[in-house]
């Protein structure tokens, strides 16, 4: 990254995944353990973390056919580093990495002018599935 204080990384190799899930689960992202988070993120495209020497400080990851379509999940940045341009930064790098594909994203209804403010487009004709349905239909998830 362009300011030296933080590191971009995209390998999971070094990653303490202990601190993604306490990260994810803070926030309410995500319930899943540590090394079940770790299976997660190997299991993405593309895999993004900021580093301010050995803190995490922001994740994000992406799935992917790494040809013509991605779906971006777990946007996070610890509380004392937003407002910095570190999210944003996040998503460019997930982009750049999804160069030429179709991406999409779902989001908590409290972030959609989040993600319009980082040029994304509400969309007219999506759906979903969801194995905990009640959860996303009390959350506001639903149009219908
Ligand atoms: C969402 C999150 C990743 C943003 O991280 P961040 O590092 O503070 O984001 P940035 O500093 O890059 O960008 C913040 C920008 O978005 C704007 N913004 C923030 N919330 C907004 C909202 N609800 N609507 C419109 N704009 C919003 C800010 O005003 C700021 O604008 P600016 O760049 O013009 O100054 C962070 O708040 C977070 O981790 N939240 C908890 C986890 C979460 O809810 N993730 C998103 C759901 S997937």
């Amino acid at each position: 990254m362009s300011n030296s204080t933080y590191e971009i990384i995209d390998s999971c190799e070094d990653i303490d995944f202990q601190k993604v899930s306490e990260l994810l689960k803070y926030y309410g992202l995500s319930d899943l353990d540590g090394s079940t988070q770790r299976q997660v993120f190997l299991n993405s495209y593309v895999t993004i973390f900021i580093m301010k020497e050995d803190e995490l400080i922001g994740v994000g990851r992406a799935i992917s056919d790494g040809i013509s379509q991605g779906a971006i999940y777990n946007i996070a940045v610890k509380d004392e580093y937003r407002g910095k341009g570190l999210g944003k930064r996040i998503v460019a790098e997930i982009l750049k990495r999804l160069s030429g594909c179709n991406v999409i994203l779902y989001t908590h209804p409290k972030h959609i002018g989040l993600y319009e403010h980082w040029g994304f487009r509400r969309m007219s004709t999506s759906y979903a599935r969801f194995p905990e349905e009640q959860y996303y239909e009390q959350e506001g998830f639903f149009t219908d």
